[in-house]
């Protein structure tokens, strides 16, 4: 297949399909196998712009080690203040000025439809990190990713996404990405955190969607916990409420602690995008089901393998 990722926007999972995801992992295994001196070309004199208007510390992290190992450099700011945009810089123009100094631009802002806007100023190609509540593209290819290297396969598995579902992005890449496979998902949130509408409807749509993905809605985790493959956490987006009080009306709504491991399956996984805050006990990381830190690790791979792949044709 010739790579379809190269000069490529990464604005959104629908975008993609399962062809291309599978050629980005199978590209993610070969990177992981390559020794550092042959990984190099890959990214070598290359410069990635680093865009981050939101808090983070793994992606960030990740882009600009996954760059650094294919052989590139990143430059950029992971807040406003030292920036032109403090002396009434456009959005747009900071975008040019990053544009115009790098090769890719990797990006997170907390306004919905940012990474698309920067993608049409930017001629670079545009990496989204996170756009407010829309997406987290990357996240969804690392955490399918996850459950194909931990669970041997997608297909065929039960998989169990809970916690904040209205405002966690990483939640929608992730469905969009799984409605690719065969498999069925539980939807776990409180009445006021269920899922969008915009997530289910019209998933069909969707490029390379094979339309068996199965979506149950639940409001009750611990019933579901022995069926599970994939338990997949997430936190309460506390600084998407619009009003503190509702926030604390579900607050604490789940968790999974170290004696949840005897009744899920043996051999089920439990992930989360992470930050964690209580939604999984510590107690829980020595247990046999515990994915998220792998996870984690996995984050570098699969974005060196994007990187690489929408450098070079
Ligand atoms: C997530 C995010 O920023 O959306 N974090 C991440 O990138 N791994 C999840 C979160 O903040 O809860």
């Amino acid at each position: 297949m010739p790579n379809p990722f190269f000069k490529h926007d990464v604005l959104s999972m629908k975008d993609f399909s399962r062809e291309e995801l599978e050629l980005l992992f199978l590209t993610s295994d070969k990177i992981s196998e390559m020794k550092f001196k042959d990984r190099v070309s890959l990214g070598e004199g290359r410069i990635q712009g680093i865009m981050f208007f939101e808090p983070s510390t793994r992606t960030r992290l990740s882009f600009e080690s996954a760059m650094a190992s294919i052989g590139g450099t990143s430059i950029g700011f992971s807040e406003t203040k030292t920036t032109s945009l403090e002396k009434g810089e456009s959005f747009a123009d900071t975008v040019r000025v990053v544009e115009a100094n790098t090769d890719i631009i990797a990006m997170r802002h907390p306004m919905e439809g940012s990474a698309r806007f920067a993608s049409d100023v930017s001629s670079k190609p545009v990496i989204s990190g996170g756009a407010g509540t829309e997406e987290h593209p990357t996240q969804g290819m690392l955490d399918l990713y996850t459950i194909q290297k931990e669970k041997g396969r997608i297909d065929g598995l039960r998989i169990g996404i809970v916690g904040d579902l209205k405002y966690g992005r990483t939640v929608y890449s992730l469905i969009y990405g799984l409605s690719k496979f065969d498999v069925n998902v539980d939807l776990v949130s409180p009445p006021t955190l269920k899922v969008r509408k915009e997530a289910t409807l019209g998933l069909e749509k969707i490029r390379g969607s094979n339309n068996t993905i199965e979506i149950k809605e639940h409001e009750e985790l611990k019933p579901l916990l022995p069926e599970l493959d994939v338990i997949y956490m997430t936190r309460i987006q506390k600084e998407r409420f619009p009003d503190e009080q509702e926030f604390e009306k579900v607050r604490g709504s789940y968790y999974i602690d170290a004696e949840d491991s005897k009744i899920m399956k043996r051999d089920a996984i439990v992930m989360h995008p992470l930050p964690r805050v209580d939604e999984i006990r510590p107690a829980f990381d020595n247990m046999p089901q515990a994915r998220y830190f792998k996870q984690m690790q996995y984050g570098r791979t699969v974005r060196a393998a994007l990187l690489s792949l929408i450098l070079n044709p």
